[in-house]
Formats: C-alpha cells, sequence, structure tokens
C-alpha cells in the first residue's frame, strides 16, 4: 500500500486555533494510506531576507517536509483583511528554493466572522499561484461563522462543513494521484 503523504499547514499560532482543529479533524478523516503531519514552529523562521540566513536549519527544514509531502493543506485565519505574517513569512522562504512548484495544495479560512477569512484566502491563492502550485476550483474553501460550527475543544458539530472537508481532502487526494499518474 502506498502512503500519501501530506503537510498541514496553519496559518495560526494559537494552541486553541480553529484552524489548526480544521486540520486536525481533516487529519482524523484521512485514510490510514495517508500519513497526515501538521507542522509545528511556524514562528521560528526568520524574517525572509533574499540572499540572508539562507543556511537556517529550520527553514531548511520546513523545505524539505514541503519536498517530501504528495500534498499541502492549509487553513488559515485572516488578520485585518490579510494573511498572518508568519505564514506570509514562512511562504517567502520557498519563492527561490521552489519546493511548491507542482505540488498539489487545498486551502481554507476560518473565521468567527459571516466573511469566512475571504480577503486572506484570495491571498493565500495568489502566493500559491506565485509559487507554482497545483489546484483547481474544488481547492479552496471559505468557512464563515466557524464558532458556530466547531466546539472549543475542537468538535466539529455541522455536519455540512463534515461534508465539505471531506471534498476538499478527497479533491486534493484526486489531484495528487492524477500527478502521480502523469508523473510516472
Ligand atoms: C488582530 C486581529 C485581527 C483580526 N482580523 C480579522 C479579519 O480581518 N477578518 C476576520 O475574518 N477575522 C479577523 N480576526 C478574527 C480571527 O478570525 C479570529 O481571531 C480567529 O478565531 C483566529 O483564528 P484561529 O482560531 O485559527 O486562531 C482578527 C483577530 C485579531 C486578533
Amino acid at each position: 500500500m502506498k502512503i500519501i503523504k501530506i503537510l498541514a499547514i496553519s496559518g495560526s499560532l494559537r494552541s486553541s486555533s480553529t484552524n489548526t482543529n480544521i486540520l486536525k479533524i481533516i487529519g482524523e478523516m484521512s485514510a490510514k494510506s495517508v500519513d497526515f503531519q501538521i507542522l509545528e514552529g511556524l514562528d521560528t523562521f526568520p524574517h525572509f531576507n533574499p540572499g540572508v540566513d539562507e543556511n537556517n536549519e529550520n527553514v531548511a527544514l520546513f523545505r524539505s517536509k514541503i519536498k517530501e509531502a504528495d500534498g499541502v493543506i492549509f487553513s488559515t485565519p485572516e488578520y485585518a483583511f490579510g494573511v498572518p505574517g508568519v505564514l506570509k513569512n514562512a511562504l517567502d522562504w520557498t519563492v527561490s528554493s521552489g519546493e511548491f512548484n507542482d505540488k498539489p495544495v487545498a486551502a481554507i479560512s476560518a473565521s468567527p466572522l459571516n466573511t469566512g477569512g475571504d480577503k486572506a484566502l484570495a491571498s493565500l491563492l495568489l502566493t500559491l499561484t506565485a509559487l507554482g502550485t497545483l489546484k483547481n476550483e474544488k481547492s479552496y474553501l471559505s468557512i464563515p461563522n466557524i464558532k458556530q460550527k466547531i466546539s472549543p475543544e475542537g468538535k466539529l458539530t455541522d455536519n455540512v462543513l463534515q461534508n465539505q472537508l471531506e471534498l476538499i481532502l478527497n479533491n486534493l487526494l484526486e489531484q495528487i494521484s492524477n500527478k502521480s499518474d502523469y508523473d510516472n
């Protein structure tokens, strides 16, 4: 049985983050054939500065985790209508090294507001396009009113959202499978 590696990246550093909890839920939904790992330590990277700190070990580990992953899934909050600085900083470290090129991705933004973090999601998708990732019209999801759909302990309480998360995971797995058919 081929193990599919998915790296999950949350844009929130909060210990009780709803976005991290969404990634945990998706991890629990995944089949045994999926090695689902949530990235930690986004806040340990230096500020991106082209040509400087290129040998930083945390950045190197991040790049190697992306490279090894068959697909990457993001879930991020929106801060002041944008992508959290820690997430954008991490992605900037991969622009010239190219680990995201041709990498199947999925992107989620969850917010307690009824706009669902749509501006952060749009911005993240633009960056993911710049990085050369593989995605389609089913690769992203904006989740409004998240606090009514997930308990403070991180348990999903909304069937529609359950279905949406399954769809986004399945679409990512399909993109990974299509790519490996093409690569072989
Ligand atoms: C400084 C700050 C700015 C915020 N700006 C936005 C925003 O522009 N849009 C939005 O939908 N939510 C905004 N929020 C609310 C976050 O969506 C909310 O705190 C969310 O729960 C954070 O995600 P997390 O639970 O994954 O940590 C903001 C929160 C903070 C603390």
